[in-house]
């Protein structure tokens, strides 16, 4: 019988082999394997992330990312165990072994003290049907794209804008905290998560090709604490430039200061064409400052599936009960 591992070793080689080729995102095969051991070295990846496999007499046959996450469900603390990168090695398909490696999966963390998980949550590249059938249900969501309203005199608004750093994680947890509080489904970000979604695409621009990727995180500054951010990832490909609203945050609960931090970017390069942004924006924000110029179901299926009585929604949660920012899907 095969067994259910954590992949580290030539187990982990022969994952990165066979995944390098769909999720490699432009790196070659070296900064494929750092880009993932380098999330794994930072203080949340270190505790929160790990890859197990389904292993057969040292080969691998299915694999996937395990991410356990602190979230709130109906006002109750839960746990969540997001799954991701589900993988079978191309010669092992059709065989049953990723339904196996869910299955013991989520087995393990509904039973195993140190995980003890109550909900599992993933997103699905491959639409709904295959996890519908391990008993996972949609969570519809959808991306906006994006139009930052400029002046017509071109030019930045008169807002300090300046590079987010380290110490700003801490304030950037107490707003996501207060932004996040109404929704009936949220990941409790704490510092460390934040530090983890910055690094994880700081990673990704500085692992791959010289200016395909760049990432901005900026804040906003009043007294002498950011009072507002914005985490933006621009890629550069051969039919444009487009960015992605990783997150943001604001005290200001109407977003204006976001707005403006997206002006005052946007305005940086004024020859530049105008970029198109995406995002997963929460029910209610829309900074004045932003049009919503199209709007469609995320492409990644979010699905979730109950583990414990505490991962039960009251009812099925639809769009508007869920904030999650697009940069901490997996
Ligand atoms: C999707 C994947 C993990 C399934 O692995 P597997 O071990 O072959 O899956 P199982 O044997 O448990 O199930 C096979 C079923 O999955 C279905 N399936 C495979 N790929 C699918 C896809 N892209 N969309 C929908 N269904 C798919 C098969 O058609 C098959 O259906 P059947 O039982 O009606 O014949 C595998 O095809 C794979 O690694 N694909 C590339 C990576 C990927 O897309 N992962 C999913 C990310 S969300």
């Amino acid at each position: 019988m095969a067994e259910l591992a954590i992949a580290e070793g030539p187990l982990l080689e022969q994952i990165l082999d066979a995944t390098h080729e769909i999720w490699g995102e432009g790196l070659d095969r070296r900064a494929h394997a750092r880009y993932y051991t380098a999330q794994l070295a930072t203080p949340w990846g270190r505790a929160r992330l790990s890859r197990l496999a389904l292993v057969d007499r040292g080969d691998v046959r299915a694999s996937a990312k395990l991410y356990t996450f602190d979230a709130t469900l109906d006002g109750r603390a839960i746990r969540v165990a997001g799954i991701g990168a589900v993988f079978t090695q191309p010669a092992q398909r059709k065989r049953g072994a990723a339904k196996e490696l869910i299955e013991r999966l989520l087995e393990r963390v509904s039973a195993d003290g140190a995980y003890m998980a109550d909900v599992a949550l993933l997103f699905s590249e491959i639409g709904p049907d295959y996890y519908a059938r391990l008993g996972f249900v949609p969570v519809a969501t959808s991306e906006q794209q994006i139009r930052v309203i400029e002046s017509t005199r071109y030019g930045a608004p008169a807002t300090w804008v300046r590079g987010g750093d380290d110490r700003d994680f801490a304030v950037l947890a107490a707003l996501a905290q207060t932004r996040a509080e109404p929704f009936r489904f949220h990941l409790n970000r704490d510092r460390d998560l934040i530090q983890y979604a910055i690094a994880k695409k700081r990673l990704l621009a500085g692992l791959g090709p010289a200016g395909a990727r760049e990432l901005h995180f900026f804040a906003a500054e009043e007294g002498s604490s950011a009072v507002a951010y914005v985490v933006v990832g621009v890629n550069r490909t051969a039919s444009g430039v487009v960015w992605t609203l990783e997150e943001c945050g604001d005290r200001d609960p109407t977003g204006a200061r976001v707005g403006a931090i997206l002006q005052a970017l946007v305005a940086r390069d004024p020859a530049e064409r105008r970029p198109t942004i995406r995002g997963w924006l929460p029910s209610g924000f829309r900074p004045q400052q932003i049009e919503i110029v199209g709007e469609a179901p995320a492409h990644e299926i979010m699905m979730m599936k109950p583990l414990s009585p505490a991962g039960e929604a009251a009812g099925s949660l639809c769009a508007e009960d869920v904030m999650y920012w697009r940069g901490d899907a997996f």
